[in-house]
Order: C-alpha cells, then structure tokens, then sequence
C-alpha cells in the first residue's frame, strides 16, 4: 500500500481522462527489496491517448507478452504508437522498445526517426521538445540520471500530468529516490520544478498521485534565482505568522482558563447552600499569579463539589494547551526570524535565459 504525505493524494484508479489527451496506466511499477540483499522491479508503462499517440516507458523484457495484451485491451496495436518516449535507459523502462521500429523514438535526450536517424531537440541543453504543442511536451528532469526526461500532458480532466519515470520513485520515496539518483540535487531542483508544474505525477515505480496546493510553497522554495529563494522564504514567513497568531490565541484561551480556575458547584465560605461559580477567580477577573493562588495549593481543588475532578481536569487541560502554545509560538518565531533573514539576504544566483523549446514535426 502506497504511503500518503500531507501534500499529496493518490488517484483512484489508472485512466485520467481528458480531450484532446488522456493518459492510462498499462502497468503500475513497483520495486521491492529480497532478502539477499538484491531487488525486484519492473517499470510503470502508461499510454497517452490522442492524436499524437504516445507510449511512455515499455517495461522490462520479461514483461514483453504483458505490454502486448495491454496495448490490445486498449484497441491499440505496436504499429499505432506514433511516439515512444522512455524516461531513461534503465533496462525496465526501454526493455520493448523493439516492439516499435515504425515509431519515432525519444529515449532521454536522444530523438530517432524509424531506420536509425537521429535528429537534434535541444533536449540535451535543457529545452522542451514539443511534440504537440501547447499538450503534449516532453522535458529534460535529470538527476536519476544525466538524460532523464518526463512526459507533460496538459489540460487532462485532472489539469497537468507528468509521467515523470523514475524522478519520482513513488509518492512519498523521500530518502529512497536518492539512493538510487545519479545527482541528488540535480534531481532535487528537477522534482520541485516537477511539483510547482503538474496536478498529477506518474511515477516510475507506483500508482500515480495528485499534487495539493502546499506544494506551491515546496516549489517555491525550491526554485532557483532571487525571486526564487525569497519569494520562498517570504511565503515561509506567513505561513509561520499564521502559526504565531494560532499560538497567541492558545495562549490567550489558556492563561485566563488556568488562572481562573473552573465553573463548578460549591459551598461559598459564608453560605450554608452550595452555589455554582467560579471559586477560585479573585477581585474582577484579574489574574492572580501569587502564592495565594489555588495553582500551588492542591488542597483547595476539592472546594468544587461538581463536576468530580473538574478543578483537576481544568489545571491539566489548560496546562496541556498553555505548553503546546508556548512550543508552538517559540518554533513559529524562530522560522519568522528565518524566514526574513533569507528573504533579505538570501543568495541571488544568476538565471540563466532558459534554451528556447524545439518543436516536433
Ligand atoms: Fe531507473
């Protein structure tokens, strides 16, 4: 079972939708560890349905037969793939592509024509290479190797979908896609410009997964360049404002609470009937931090009489919250402080005017 993060969701079945492209995935990857130390895996196939009829990834050779009966469950025969994109060389993602020689094949940043010939895309120096302009776009994201690249589909009925390959192992693989990554941050600026563009990633290795609005912010931070960085942090800033004004209100609710002390029912010092009040609140509501106080004198909590054990669930509760605004409010301030010290002296690297997209034909 796929494990979730709190910014992304996984989606419901294999088929997203859409017109004049929808993408379906033929078979979901997965990688498991043995226990001799090695690993099975075969890579995820999706096929994308529309003019320019595109097949990214072919699995494994072992899974030749199973690619063949998938293809004819969707009506589609090897000969109709117009396109076949592999995301990289890895033997479990271009192990059929021999089941294609009628197709032009782009298989990381190499683009070859039917009878061997190869043709420039631009790829290579970080271009998009639009296959359909404006729909269907495939884009240079290296770091699991040096010539991965993904599949943009646009405007599906899900919004964006990356077929990213192995950029992302599976939703949630932080700490495993590095393992297996050739350059880690090459990777790492490619997943977080792959996260700020898609509303939904295909991974390599596991069912697809939606992308949630937090994510801007993950996208943000990891952008380069000076609006990147501060523009990033100062969006850092008010997230954490908003976790300084939560913790100011804790604050607020549980001082008065704990001072107070609680409504309950009891005998007043010179009555005779029990009464319900607030025993413990001195003069108009002031707050009382003196030694006088009931909070340092255990005895006097049994002055209420009802609720049972309310003087002992109030001090308890309102000194849970109390402890949690406080940590809340010191850890919101540090990253306010964090947040403008970058946002005023984060670094300003040069961007680089990006290469301009080469188209298809
Ligand atoms: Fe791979």
């Amino acid at each position: 079972m796929a494990l979730s993060q709190p910014w992304t969701a996984p989606l419901a079945g294999p088929l997203i939708p859409g017109s004049p492209y929808a993408v379906v995935v033929l078979q979901e990857g997965y990688s498991r560890g043995l226990p001799d130390g090695s690993s099975q895996a075969d890579g995820t196939v999706s096929l994308v349905l529309g003019p320019h009829l595109t097949l990214v990834d072919t699995g494994g050779p072992w899974g030749r037969e199973r690619l063949l009966a998938s293809l004819a469950r969707q009506g589609v025969s090897p000969g109709d793939i117009r396109h076949v994109v592999c995301t990289h060389g890895h033997s479990d993602h271009v192990g059929n592509l021999n089941l294609f020689p009628r197709a032009d094949l782009t298989v990381g940043t190499d683009f070859s024509q039917p009878g061997g010939r190869y043709l420039p895309t631009g790829l290579r120096q970080g271009a998009p290479f639009l296959l359909d302009a404006g729909r269907l776009e495939v884009l240079p994201t290296p770091g699991h190797t040096g010539h991965d690249v993904s599949l943009l589909v646009r405007g599906t009925a899900l919004g964006d979908v990356l077929l990213a390959g192995d950029l992302f192992e599976r939703e949630a693989d932080e700490g495993e896609w590095q393992r297996l990554s050739e350059a880690p941050g090459r990777q790492a600026e490619s997943r977080a410009r792959a996260l700020g563009l898609a509303d939904v990633i295909v991974p390599g290795h596991g069912p697809p997964f939606r992308i949630l609005v937090p994510a801007v912010h993950i996208q943000a931070t990891g952008q380069r360049g000076c609006c990147g960085n501060r523009c990033g942090m100062f969006l850092s800033v008010l997230f954490a404002a908003v976790g300084l004004l939560g913790a100011g209100y804790a604050l607020a609710v549980s001082v008065p609470g704990l001072v107070h002390g609680p409504l309950c029912k009891y005998l007043p010092a010179n009555g005779t009937l029990s009464e319900w009040g607030r025993p413990f609140q001195t003069g108009e509501g002031a707050l009382d931090f003196s030694e006088e106080s009931y909070l340092f004198d255990t005895r006097r909590w049994d002055t209420c009489q009802e609720p049972p054990g309310v003087t002992q669930f109030n001090v308890i509760l309102f000194s849970l919250i109390l402890g949690a605004g406080g940590v809340e409010a010191a850890l919101c301030f540090i990253q306010v402080f964090n947040g403008l010290l970058g946002c005023l002296c984060g670094t300003c690297n040069e961007e680089k005017t990006p290469p301009a997209p080469q188209t298809y034909n």
